[in-house]
């Protein structure tokens, strides 16, 4: 059974529901990552794939039973405590609502699997509404946030800025 189906909340007049995705949601997921013209945008397969495989590290946001919102993510395989997110978009006309957010504290809190204990994503130093989006995520998690260097920009075949790694980790980890 699915923990976080059906777990509506309403803001800002719509009813917002966070759920586990599934394959059929990976067309609208694909649709969302392509008008966000922020991301880089796999494959519709990658993300049916990633819907059905991955779906205990992935959410969405629903209004009214459309899809407005996703983040997928896995367990790093050297770190099976640790859950990281790969990509995080929200519909244009659903932004500056906290969804994403919500989604982040939704699937850490509720989703993934017993075990997980802390946050790793990648951003490029361009993008501070990402940064922001996590920082506060840390916040509200009560997590420690730092950065590190990760993916250099030489890495990728096209003009990919670099990554960085930020990492939400448990505060007691930084005593
Ligand atoms: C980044 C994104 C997911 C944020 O979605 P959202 O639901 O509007 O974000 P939230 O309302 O939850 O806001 C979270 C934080 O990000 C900040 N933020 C959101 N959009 C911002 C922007 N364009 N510029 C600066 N900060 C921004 C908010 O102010 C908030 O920070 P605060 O808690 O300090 O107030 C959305 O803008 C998006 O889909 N962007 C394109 C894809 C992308 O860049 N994804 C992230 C990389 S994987």
């Amino acid at each position: 059974m699915n923990p976080i189906e059906n777990t509506p909340e309403t803001d800002t007049g719509n009813t917002v529901a966070f759920r586990r995705p599934r394959a059929r949601d990976g067309k609208r997921i694909w649709e969302i990552a392509r008008d966000s013209r922020v991301l880089d945008v796999n494959s519709p397969y990658a993300y049916v794939l990633w819907s059905q495989d991955f779906s205990e590290t992935s959410i969405v946001a629903e209004i009214d039973g459309d899809v407005v919102g996703f983040v997928t993510g896995y367990r790093r395989p050297t770190a099976p405590d640790t859950l990281m997110v790969w990509q995080v978009a929200v519909d244009d006309a659903q932004r500056g609502k906290k969804i994403a957010r919500r989604m982040l504290c939704e699937l850490f809190e509720h989703c993934a699997p017993a075990g997980v204990v802390a946050i790793n994503t990648t951003i490029s130093p361009d993008n501070e509404a990402s940064q922001r989006l996590f920082a506060g995520a840390a916040r509200a998690l009560g997590l420690r946030f730092t950065r590190e260097p990760f993916f250099s920009a030489d890495l990728f075949l096209d003009s990919h800025q670099p990554e960085d790694l930020y990492l939400l980790t448990p505060a007691a980890a930084a005593e």
